[in-house]
């Protein structure tokens, strides 16, 4: 079976409310959303909180949820134990959605190439949190999100897709976080329907986005 012929298999790793989760499930379950993802299901959502609000979100789309809780496991037990819980599932795509946890290096080779996140951040800048405070406090005019492969550096893999916002007078880091939340859910199905086309190649560290195959008659 060629590599698009099958449904790629999507895990979802959340810490918290779930809103990209939540627009990626829509992206894959609803046909009519705005973004569909046509060739792809979701085979878990991930979390390593059990309070996450976005476990309860993945039930009501009917999506198995695990709860791998993290507090006080040292990283390269949980990773290897979440490497097992990916590699049973056949996943064919990570996509880190809020997963508010530094991966380890040995986990994130294993799954180079095959792991997403999404930053709310124009990477390079403003890597790490509080992006939208930092961004105000910098007196910045422009803002808004990145997705990205995932590689060692934290918010450094190759670049996938971005989307700008402006800063508007009188932004709170709410209202511009909120700004940039409305692109989030926009780039991350787009980014994932990218990779589920195979259209995403990484070449000298930089993602080309290949044309679709021409239609045969
Ligand atoms: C999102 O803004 C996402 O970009 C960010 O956490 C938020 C999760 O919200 N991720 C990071 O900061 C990772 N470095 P969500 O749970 O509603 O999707």
């Amino acid at each position: 079976m060629s590599g698009s012929a099958h449904k790629k298999r999507l895990a979802i790793l959340i810490s918290g409310r779930g809103s990209n989760m939540r627009a990626l499930l829509d992206a894959v379950y609803n046909p009519l959303a705005p973004v569909p993802v046509t060739t792809a299901e979701v085979v878990a959502v991930i979390s390593n909180r059990a309070d996450a609000a976005g476990l309860g979100i993945a039930q009501q789309f009917g999506v198995a949820t695990i709860n791998h809780p993290s507090q006080g496991v040292a990283r390269d037990v949980y990773d290897a134990e979440l490497h097992r819980i990916l590699t049973d599932l056949r996943v064919d795509l990570v996509c880190l959605a809020g997963f508010m946890r530094i991966l380890s290096e040995k986990l994130v080779l294993d799954w180079a190439g095959k792991m997403v996140n999404i930053h709310p951040s124009l990477l390079p800048n403003y890597k790490g949190l509080d992006t939208h405070a930092r961004v105000l406090a910098n007196g910045g005019v422009e803002h808004g999100c990145t997705t990205h492969f995932v590689t060692p550096g934290m918010d450094e893999g190759p670049i996938i897709l971005q989307a700008a916002c402006p800063v508007l007078p009188g932004d709170t880091p709410d209202t511009l976080g909120g700004r940039v939340l409305a692109l989030e859910h926009q780039i991350y199905p787009e980014t994932v329907q990218l990779f589920c086309q195979d259209r995403l190649r990484i070449k000298n560290g930089r993602v080309e986005i290949l044309d679709l195959p021409a239609v045969k008659n």
